[in-house]
């Protein structure tokens, strides 16, 4: 047996067994697991800036990791299971468990503390359970530390574009119910930033990758693409964003002081077609004769109604304002730099 050992998921490793490559960590995206220095007062605080995530997903765990590793920042985040709230706390996190369709951000202790807010939680269809309470809200966030606020959205905010390039002043039309519900939430977060007067950030970001969650990570694990997957390959353009780009997003909004929303993508948004060719060749040069799924093909399954549907809704996401307002240097500009880090971070 041949194992590919993986420097940045210290709580997994993928193995190649019987010429199939499988991921041996339970959670893949859990990339940051190694614990993380703190610096830690006499009574036990943290010192500097603390950040609170809610919602320790792919992003926030990155984010909170990087700001542990470089910043030595406190970092406390939620999530929904103990499993996870186990993992958060080996990296260093003070992790709570926090539900937003049953329990109120009100109770929850790290807040009070926190002089960064970073919301990563996706709106429920029906809205965002986050502000049924927006004036006690409010007011537990107005007696605390707080000093920044940032919102993870989405591109999809803008719907369907008939691949027109958009920038942040094209008018939002978002077209499914969980886009609706991003935008009312952008809303309401500039909202009680304002009022709170604290430096607030929407970020609308492309479709998220980085290791344990890319194209290679798709093609390694030969699963079946979900319909969902197989309607976005048959677009031309596709807004993405390396994980590492979305850190450097939130951290360059922490030097200005321009709260608004930003467009949060890369400088290609080359088809999905395309990036899986180039993935595929990728890991053939690599490991030749380990992806054993024909991705080409299963588009081809779909219907023209669906095909219709999936060019109508294209759309080239501008990153000007990123770059000129927020001064982002992107550290992965392409899918290219960004997949052939994350093949090189998989070791030999
Ligand atoms: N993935 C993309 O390509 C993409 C693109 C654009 C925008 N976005 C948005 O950007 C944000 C970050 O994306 P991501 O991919 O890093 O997210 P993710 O990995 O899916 O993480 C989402 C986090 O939200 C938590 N969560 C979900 N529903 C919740 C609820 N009802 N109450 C409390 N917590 C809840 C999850 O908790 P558990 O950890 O317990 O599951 C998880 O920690 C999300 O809002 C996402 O929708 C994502």
């Amino acid at each position: 047996m041949q194992t590919l050992a993986l420097p940045i998921f210290p709580a997994g490793e993928f193995l190649l067994q019987k010429n199939r490559f499988r991921f041996a960590s339970p959670i893949p995206s859990t990339f940051l697991c190694a614990s993380y220095s703190r610096k830690v007062t006499v009574d036990g605080c943290g010192e500097g800036d603390r950040m609170c995530v809610l919602g320790m997903g792919f992003s926030g765990r990155y984010i909170g990791g990087r700001l542990m590793q470089e910043r030595e920042w406190n970092v406390s985040g939620t999530c929904r299971s103990d499993a996870k709230k186990k993992e958060l706390n080996k990296m260093g996190i003070d992790a709570f468990l926090f539900d937003s369709t049953k329990d109120r951000l009100e109770n929850l202790k790290s807040l009070k503390e926190a002089t960064h807010l970073l919301l990563s939680i996706p709106p429920a269809e029906a809205g965002n359970p986050l502000f049924h309470s927006l004036e006690k809200l409010r007011d537990f966030l107005g007696n605390g530390n707080l000093r920044w606020m940032g919102y993870l959205s989405s591109t999809s905010v803008y719907g369907d574009c008939g691949g027109a390039l958009v920038n942040e002043d094209y008018p939002a039309n978002p077209m499914n119910e969980s886009s609706k519900a991003r935008l009312v939430t952008e809303k309401k977060w500039l909202s009680l930033g304002n009022q709170l007067g604290v430096s607030t950030y929407v970020f609308r970001l492309g479709g998220i990758y980085g290791p344990g969650r890319s194209a290679i990570d798709t093609l390694l694990r030969k699963k079946q693409l979900t319909s969902y997957q197989r309607m976005r390959r048959l677009k031309r353009f596709t807004a993405r964003i390396h994980v590492a780009d979305v850190y450097e997003a939130v951290k360059a909004s922490f030097d200005v002081s321009k709260s608004g929303t930003y467009n949060i993508v890369d400088d290609n948004p080359a088809s999905r077609a395309e990036v899986f060719a180039f993935a595929r060749n990728l890991i053939e040069e690599k490991w030749a004769g380990q992806v054993l799924i024909d991705e080409s093909r299963e588009a081809t399954r779909l219907d023209s109604a669906s095909k219709a549907q999936v060019r109508k809704g294209e759309k080239r996401v501008s990153n000007v304002c990123m770059k000129t307002q927020l001064g982002v240097n992107l550290t992965f500009p392409d899918y290219k730099s960004g997949l052939l880090s994350i093949l090189n971070s998989y070791g030999e």
